[in-house]
């Protein structure tokens, strides 16, 4: 779909990099030629991904190990970009987190875990780029990884939807406030793209393929046609494309509006057991952060 080194003589930094979504992105940026940074709370895991790509497609893969819930480290963490590499080009706003409950069950810090990743940690990492953007006087893009919530709203994954929702807003304010400065910031809401990050916090015991047959296009996302949005709203050449949010999820919120609303039907118990399922799954993850 693309020319070979679309994209050579771009730095990008994803964060959220090392697994996922944001791995998937990295990995077509360095193919198609860019400098690549990846950032995420799992140093070895940061360092394992940066490996596998770079011994896959050659070229640089740097890492840094950082939780965007901390301003202070998310601008350390910049300013070793801009002295030891460069300034940015690109920033991809991948990281998240996210587990489904009932909201009358959340606590205030299960929500400000959401939000802090999120809704604060987002902003942090955008602001500290673009304000050196700014100073430098360089162009930049900024693609923020959102949801279909964002115009939906959705049950059981409130903090997430209402964070993603702000972030939607920032894309637009920023892209109006920004524009004189040659800085652009889009956003992609995708469907269900399944990973196991995702998969084990949002269908535990299920797999997203469950519900493929509600989307008007029979299937859910596959790899390759998120990384081609990623690239194409990356890419020169649609330099005055700014401030949008393309969906990207076979047309299934139009014909379904919000996710999760079969979630009504879910009993306490089994409430119970979905929760132990996440726990795990967070226990593991937090097992191997170093930041
Ligand atoms: C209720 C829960 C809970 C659950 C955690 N909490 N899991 N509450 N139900 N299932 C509460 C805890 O009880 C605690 O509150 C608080 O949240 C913090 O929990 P920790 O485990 O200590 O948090 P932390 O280690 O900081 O982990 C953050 C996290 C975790 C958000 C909870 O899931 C994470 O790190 N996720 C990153 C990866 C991820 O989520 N990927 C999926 C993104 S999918 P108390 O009060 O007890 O202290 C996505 C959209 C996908 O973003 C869209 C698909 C269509």
């Amino acid at each position: 779909m693309f020319k070979d080194r679309l994209l050579a003589g771009k730095r990008i930094l994803v964060t959220g990099g090392g697994t996922g979504l944001g791995k998937e992105i990295a990995e077509r940026y360095l193919a198609l030629g860019a400098e690549v940074w990846i950032a995420g709370r799992r140093g070895p895991m940061l360092e394992a991904t940066a490996g596998d790509l770079m011994a896959r497609h050659g070229g640089s893969v740097r890492t840094h190990a950082v939780d965007i819930r901390d301003a202070q480290a998310v601008d350390a963490m910049i300013e070793r970009i801009w002295t030891e590499a460069g300034p940015l080009t690109g920033l991809v706003n991948n990281a998240a987190g996210n587990f489904i409950s009932p909201t009358k069950d959340l606590t205030p810090n299960g929500f400000n875990a959401i939000a802090n990743i999120v809704f604060h940690g987002t902003f942090y990492v955008t602001h500290a780029v673009g304000r050196r953007w700014i100073a430098g006087g360089h162009k930049g893009s900024v693609i923020s990884i959102l949801v279909t919530w964002v115009w939906t709203g959705s049950p059981y994954v409130v903090p997430s939807a209402m964070s993603k929702a702000g972030l939607h807003v920032m894309t637009k304010s920023l892209a109006v406030e920004w524009g004189r400065y040659g800085i652009r910031l889009n956003a992609i809401a995708p469907g269900p793209f399944p990973t196991e990050g995702a998969a084990k916090r949002l269908v535990p015991g299920g797999s997203f393929e469950d519900n493929a047959a509600t989307i008007p296009m029979r299937r859910v996302g596959e790899m390759p046609e998120l990384q081609n949005l990623a690239t194409f709203l990356m890419a020169d050449g649609c330099d005055w494309l700014t401030g949008e949010t393309i969906a990207i999820d076979g047309g299934g919120y139009l014909a379904n509006g919000a996710s999760f609303t079969a979630l009504d039907n879910v009993s306490d118990n089994e409430w119970e057991g979905m929760r132990a399922m996440i726990k795990a799954q967070n226990d593991m993850d937090r097992a191997g952060r170093t930041a």
